[in-house]
């Protein structure tokens, strides 16, 4: 299976780039993909007009997707947009490989995130199975180095990150740093995306996404480097079946 996993597009922002976006999306189309996850941040400010554009790029997206909002698309009442939009929050995928829970991290106008004890549950119904298990939320469960001061975690981070390594999650992606990073604490791997198309990035780094390949139980996740197409390979495992 293979999904791309891609997040802040940011569709409105003064500094999404077009091109990189239509270039992002050729990457997309062309890469014989199962999935592509949207890990928030599609819109500036969660305006019905920013929704629409957003929903114009992402429909040429050919690959089926799966999206969850992030603490941009949330403001203004944007979570029911998104909702009548795209529909769920909480998306779910599940094939013989692999089991892949979304879920929103966001909390309306402000930027923290939280995921909240009432899906905790949640976690654990759906991502009990032994497959490849990965959980998808807008915002990082462990601070990324080279974005400055840690100001929007998640807010019950220490729960979040309890709950995925308790359960031996193989992959927890996530955005919202605009900077790509991977962090692997006691066999699970924490997954935050850069930007794929906005200028919106820290320092030199450079628009970026994550390609990850599950084959049985291995899993392998490249880091593409949008403009030159170069690869970087950030992950390769074996699913480790869950300890409890
Ligand atoms: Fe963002
Ligand atoms: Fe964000």
């Amino acid at each position: 299976m293979r999904i791309a996993h891609i997040s802040d597009l940011h569709v409105s922002s003064p500094l999404f780039e077009p091109e990189w976006g239509d270039k992002l999306i050729r990457c997309l189309n062309e890469a014989d993909l199962d999935l592509v996850l949207v890990t928030g941040d599609i819109t500036m400010n969660g305006h019905l007009y920013e929704y629409q554009l957003a929903k114009e790029f992402l429909d040429r997206i050919e690959p089926r997707i799966m999206i969850i909002p992030g603490n941009h698309d949330a403001m203004n009442d944007g979570y029911e947009l998104f909702e009548e939009l795209f529909g769920t929050r909480k998306p779910f995928f599940e094939n013989e490989e692999v089991a892949i829970l979304g879920l929103d991290s966001s909390e309306p106008d402000i930027n923290d995130g939280q995921i909240g004890r009432h899906n905790y549950p949640i976690i654990k119904e759906k991502l009990s199975r032994d497959k490849v298990r990965i959980l998808a939320l807008h915002h990082h469960v462990i601070p990324v180095p080279k974005t400055g001061r840690e100001w929007n975690i998640l807010s019950d981070a220490g729960d979040v990150l309890s709950i995925c390594i308790d359960m031996d999650l193989d992959l927890i992606l996530s955005g919202h740093k605009h900077l790509p990073w991977v962090w692997e604490l006691q066999g699970s791997h924490f997954v935050t995306a850069g930007t794929a198309c906005t200028r919106r990035l820290k320092g030199r780094s450079y628009p970026s996404y994550n390609l990850i390949r599950i084959d049985g139980q291995h899993i392998l996740l490249d880091q593409v480097n949008l403009l030159t197409g170069e690869k970087k390979r950030m992950i390769d495992k074996f699913h480790q079946p869950s300890r409890s």
